[in-house]
């Protein structure tokens, strides 16, 4: 514990030392703040880069050391066990990244951007494709890294460009051709960092727009949970959406300290108010599990899980 600590307080010192005082530097930072679910323990250094320069100079740093370092969105799609995690947790959100310009028919916006932003952006600005963005509660880099997708909408289906930096700190466009997708995942997002986006979008009449982003809430609130989650907890395996699959198993209301699956949703475990990282990943197992042993499905987690017990 006390050498994680030294350990930490030396690294933020020298990471200090290699950017711009508008960089956040934080250490041991609670990752429950971080995250949807509001479950993980603390990381040892949190750093919100304030540009590109910031960003490289982090990136260069950890692998010069070896270090381990995650790229944070908004965490609505993420487990941080309860133990923290043992590294350099990097997030986002500083205003440089954050920026939503609208080019008609074209919208670009930075990864730290919230997705929820960029689709009332878009609204106001006669542009249509993104609307499914609206109920996503993540940010932009996320949505492209998990190529998020809602009411028959996916990310990459409207993106043009992304411009990424790799872990060396050179910067690169690239189109979707030359990036690896594919349902709720974007591979070369492993290796790269998403800084922003360009997504084309086709021009139509905000009432319409506004009537496509109202029905998608309006089904978003009827059959999600307004209670803290993760999202949807599990891919939708080939057979049958995971939701179905764990309504059917009667599986919907298990528990498991303050883990619960929803009762409005079986993909959807919430924190019922002091859930830990290890009851809701009990609960994860406990279902999948269930999912196997009764109907011979696999059940594999959509959400990232990150950190140590
Ligand atoms: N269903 C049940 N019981 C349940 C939940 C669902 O019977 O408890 C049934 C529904 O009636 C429906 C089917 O299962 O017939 C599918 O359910 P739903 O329409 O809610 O869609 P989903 O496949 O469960 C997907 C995405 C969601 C997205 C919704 C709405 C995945 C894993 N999930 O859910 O995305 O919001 O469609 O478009 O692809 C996420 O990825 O985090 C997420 C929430």
């Amino acid at each position: 514990m006390t050498v994680a600590l030294e350990h930490s307080t030396g690294l933020a010192g020298e990471l200090a030392a290699r950017v711009s005082s508008a960089t956040v530097i934080r250490r041991k930072e609670p990752l429950a703040r971080h995250t949807t679910l509001r479950v993980g323990g603390p990381a040892d250094v949190y750093i919100e880069p304030a540009n590109e320069a910031d960003l490289a100079a982090v990136l260069k740093l950890c692998g010069v050391r070896g270090l381990q370092f995650f790229i944070l969105g908004r965490g609505s799609n993420l487990i941080v066990r309860d133990g923290g995690f043992r590294g350099v947790v990097i997030c986002l959100s500083a205003p440089e990244f954050s920026r939503v310009e609208i080019e008609a028919p074209r919208l670009r916006a930075g990864a730290g951007a919230k997705s929820k932003e960029l689709a009332v952006a878009a609204k106001r600005a006669g542009l249509s494709g993104v609307e499914f963005l609206e109920g996503i509660p993540g940010s932009i880099g996320g949505a492209l890294r998990m190529n998020a997708g809602a009411m028959g909408g996916e990310t990459f289906n409207v993106v043009e460009s992304v411009r990424v930096m790799d872990f060396a700190g050179n910067i690169r466009e690239l189109t979707p051709a030359e990036m690896s997708v594919s349902y709720r995942s974007c591979a070369t997002l492993k290796n790269h960092v998403a800084l922003g986006v360009v997504f084309r979008c086709a021009p139509a009449s905000r009432e319409e727009i506004e009537a496509r982003m109202k029905s998608f809430s309006e089904k978003r609130w009827s059959s999600q949970p307004a209670a803290p989650s993760a999202g949807c907890m599990f891919k939708n395996p080939p057979a049958i959406p995971a939701g179905r699959l764990i309504d059917e198993l009667g599986l919907k209301g298990a528990k498991i300290g303050g883990a619960r699956v929803s009762l409005e949703h079986g993909n959807f475990l919430v924190n019922d108010g002091g859930a830990t990282a290890k009851d809701v990943l009990d609960l994860i197992e406990l279902l999948r599990a269930k999912a196997k042993a009764e109907r011979g499905i696999e059940l594999s987690p959509e959400v990232e899980i990150l950190g140590e017990d």
